[in-house]
């Protein structure tokens, strides 16, 4: 396996992970906010989506994914995805101690925190996100941190990642869909929105004029790059760092729909062969 070189003051490259394209959504801001870094990408495309699945699947997957990243010497790992970071985090620092391991939540929370003035905070995510209750208990820890006194309201939209993927962000079918999933949270009179989900940042535009001028969008990928070029700095911030992507399937389609996730041309995707993942060698398990 080839071995990545930083140009960061820290050691090995920076490991992302996504269960599939998003993630490149969060890419895009680490390529802007830290172009010196080295960024090896996983997208799992072979089991996409993550957020329509149980937390024990989850935390599985991004054991493996993480086990498959540490073989390109990675500093440290992003976890992109937002339904990731909501339930697996916790089992990611156990099981990879040595390897510091951030999502995108708790970055995401503190911004919205910053940007609320009426404290009525918006979520929307996956399924797997919204049930998790993570961006409630983050914003509510950020909120205590800050001392201020937030109310968090929160709304899955699980059909907005295939319209993303399909870019159908600016149709009149995502528009019908965005009110639909927005209209309990307008509601609420919320004033910032959380953008939970890797397949978000497309809908900004949309978001924007649905929800007026008055809503702040918070898209947390944004917060968890910049949090992160605040900590590495240094040599990160300039020259011409590199990108390579690793995917479980259909490279092809990855680099096709990842173009305009990223913003900018994508390098060719490489294909993970899936023989190191023997799911039929598990024991049946208790979860339901
Ligand atoms: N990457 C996921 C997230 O940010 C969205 C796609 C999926 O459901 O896997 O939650």
């Amino acid at each position: 396996m080839s071995r990545t070189a930083s140009r960061s003051g820290e050691r090995g490259a920076l490991g992302v992970f996504d269960s599939g394209i998003g993630g490149l959504t969060v890419v895009r801001h680490l390529r802007r906010l830290l172009p010196g870094k080295a960024i090896v990408y996983f997208g799992d495309s072979a089991r996409v989506p993550y957020g329509t699945k149980s937390d024990s699947t989850v935390r599985r997957f991004a054991d493996e994914a993480v086990s498959f990243l540490t073989q390109f010497d990675v500093g440290r790992v992003v976890v992109a995805c937002n339904t990731v970071s909501a339930v697996a985090m916790r089992s990611l620092a156990k099981r990879f101690p040595a390897l510091p391991i951030e999502g995108v939540i708790e970055p995401g929370a503190e911004a919205a925190v910053r940007a609320t003035r009426a404290g009525r905070i918006g979520v929307i995510g996956t399924r797997g996100t919204i049930a998790s209750g993570a961006y409630e208990r983050a914003i509510q820890a950020a909120a205590k941190r800050a001392g201020v006194r937030t109310r968090v309201f929160t709304q899955a939209c699980p059909l907005l990642v295939p319209l993303a993927e399909e870019g159908l962000e600016n149709s009149a079918a995502a528009r019908a869909m965005l009110r639909h999933y927005l209209e309990p949270l307008q509601r609420k009179k919320i004033d910032t929105l959380i953008l939970g989900c890797t397949h978000y940042p497309p809908f900004r535009r949309s978001l924007a004029k649905i929800l007026g001028p008055r809503v702040r969008l918070i898209d947390s990928g944004e917060a968890t790059a910049r949090r992160l070029a605040r900590a590495l700095g240094g040599e990160a911030r300039s020259g011409r760092g590199s990108l390579r992507c690793y995917v479980s399937d259909i490279p092809l389609q990855f680099e096709a729909i990842g173009k305009r996730f990223l913003g900018q041309r994508l390098g060719r995707a490489r294909l993970v062969a899936q023989d190191d993942l023997p799911w039929f060698e598990r024991r049946p398990g208790r979860d339901r």
